[in-house]
């Protein structure tokens, strides 16, 4: 149980009113306007019905018969304008989670809360023989911290990559690479050479309509499983598939499934089947589709007239797939918000065929991703590749280092980590939903709210730690006691205490809003209350009754912060 589920229930365990339960009373509980006032507050004005009393009195009455019951539990227990404010005791507090902090190390905010339960998370999702642009980039690090995350708190978590690996824009490469492709630039330009024929393919489409009716043909090959268009579309996918890996392994990102629409082509005929049985299709201008008007949306195609299956109804077969296989507790797509109505689309189709588990499917859409200086994506190829930001940003921080760290040395990892953790962060800091724009130097800029700002002070706190040089475990081999704790009986510290009680819930928030901006924001906290705490309080040479105290406070910021970065996916150097 999270620490401050354990203070809400002792809150709980103290109040006897006949007519509400523990958990009612822990459901009303909120923080209070200021910390100053307390840890929580507990609102009266619910029970002011039922009680028959006015909600002030409700609180006075509360807070004193608390107060005289209970006369340990609490540092103070105050009624105020219908409100019941409940402080505990900080000191007590702070034993309580440094010890729990310490003896946890990285597994702090562990929870079985998700035993047995399966998410599925589709992200990333590429296209193949398209080049990773910026905006999969959102996709790929939103998905990748929910994974994590969702892993922490016990949930078992199947990352997939629905791979766009299927449909006519095959054709189109087959002939293209006919016409103007050889293997040894392919090998030498992997994707950026399959993007520059299917660009040319389209110019040239302009003017020579015919290779549109070749690229169909192509296609139909290709669904027959002619050798060579089989042969070719391996290599496309192969050499995509090895580019993007790369990137994934930078970004730390690890996949359970590359399944994408290809791997349902044999899939799709059951399902059309058990719709049809349902009465759900219809046909129309010759393609079978599911009507939705009834719900204010374009039809639901499945099979156009010329009897090719689509985008959506690999995905109906997908979503049917992986709940037969995962039995998921949640499905979620993390995919941009142009994809709305495709998934309105799917899940309503799910619902109509009575699948109970079709509110359990979730689109975790995101906005759109720009860079300050530059155009976002086209058709006509001048799009911002991810590589290539990624490449700018660690330059960046690279030409940071050794501007203001000459000295160190390894400056390459640690500008990789840098510049990577940088990109990472700022595309999790702004609410998914919104549109972005990032500038390189915004994002890494090391005092601003940035990735490189909190891995910054990480490093400052590491940096402490090793001049203390001790083995931290034999340094507190012994329970930190009330005295030595009293060294940290200060504002600075109490604040960061209550942010480090707060992890787990804000691990919690995350999953239950798929918002993982709620981790950066509190990495951002707990980086700002450190600084503000090593300013105001001396460490290393602290007076010797609260140094193992303040050394602990230290000590527990570098494994929130690593713990907390490590699930957005961004390294921790040690120096920089
Ligand atoms: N490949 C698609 C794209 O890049 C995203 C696929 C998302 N996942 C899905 N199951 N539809 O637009």
């Amino acid at each position: 149980m999270s620490i401050t589920n354990i203070k809400k229930n002792i809150i709980a365990s103290c109040i006897s009113i006949e007519s509400i339960n523990p958990t009612d009373i822990i459901a009303l509980l909120i923080p209070p306007p200021s910390p100053d006032l307390g840890d929580f507050a507990l609102p009266c004005f619910k029970l002011a019905k039922s009680l028959k009393m006015s909600p002030i009195m409700i609180a006075n009455d509360l807070a004193n018969s608390i107060t005289a019951k209970f006369p340990d539990k609490f540092l103070s227990v105050t009624p105020l304008n219908g409100y019941v404010n409940f402080k505990f005791d900080p000191i007590k507090s702070a034993s309580f989670v440094l010890k729990e902090l310490l003896e946890k190390k990285s597994d702090f905010g562990n929870s079985l809360s998700g035993a047995n339960k399966t998410i599925c998370i589709d992200y990333s999702s590429i296209n193949i023989a398209k080049p990773l642009h910026i905006g999969h980039l959102s996709s790929t690090i939103i998905g990748g911290a929910l994974c994590k995350i969702y892993t922490k708190l016990g949930y078992k978590t199947i990352g997939i990559n629905h791979l766009g690996d299927w449909g006519t824009q095959f054709g189109k490469l087959i002939v293209a690479f006919d016409l103007w492709g050889d293997m040894q630039t392919l090998k030498k330009e992997q994707i950026s050479f399959l993007s520059k024929i299917y660009v040319r393919f389209h110019e040239e489409a302009e003017s020579r309509p015919e290779l549109i009716e070749q690229a169909r043909a192509a296609f139909k090959k290709l669904e027959d499983g002619d050798q060579h268009a089989l042969e070719l579309y391996t290599i496309f996918k192969r050499i995509t598939l090895s580019e993007v890996k790369k990137i994934y392994k930078k970004l730390d990102i690890n996949f359970d499934s590359y399944n994408g629409e290809a791997f349902f082509n044999d899939k799709m005929q059951p399902v059309l089947d058990e719709l049809k049985k349902l009465n759900l299709t219809e046909i129309s201008d010759g393609a079978t589709v599911v009507n939705l008007s009834d719900y204010n949306m374009p039809p639901c195609i499945l099979i156009r007239s010329d009897g090719a299956t689509l985008y959506a109804t690999r995905d109906l077969a997908a979503a049917y797939y992986r709940k037969k296989k995962y039995n998921f507790h949640k499905c979620l797509y993390v995919v941009a918000y142009q994809q709305n109505l495709h998934f309105q689309q799917i899940f309503k189709v799910l619902e109509l065929a009575k699948k109970e588990w079709a509110q359990d499917m979730v689109h975790v859409q995101f906005g759109m991703v720009s860079v300050e200086d530059g155009a976002m994506a086209t058709r006509k190829g001048n799009v911002i590749l991810l590589k290539d930001v990624l490449v700018k940003a660690v330059d960046k921080s690279l030409s940071i280092l050794k501007e203001k760290s000459s000295k160190l040395k390894n400056k390459k990892l640690i500008a990789e980590k840098i510049g990577i953790g940088a990109v990472t962060f700022f595309t999790l800091s702004n609410s998914r939903i919104k549109d972005i724009v990032f500038s390189y130097d915004k994002i890494l800029s090391f005092d601003g709210e940035t990735g490189p700002y909190v891995q910054y002070t990480n490093v400052r706190a590491i940096s402490v730690l090793k001049n203390l040089d001790v083995d931290l475990d034999t340094y507190f081999n012994n329970e930190l006691t009330i005295d030595e704790l009293k060294g940290i009986d200060n504002k600075e510290s109490a604040f960061l205490i209550s942010l480090f009680e707060k992890f787990s819930d804000i691990l919690n928030d995350v999953i239950d809003k798929y918002e993982p901006s709620i981790l950066t924001r509190y990495l951002i906290d707990v980086a700002k209350g450190f600084n503000k705490f090593y300013l105001e309080n001396r460490v290393l040479n602290a007076p010797s009754e609260c140094k193992r105290a303040r050394v602990a406070v230290t000590y527990a910021t570098h494994i929130i912060l690593k713990e907390g970065l490590r699930l957005l996916g961004i390294g921790t150097p040690e120096e920089m």
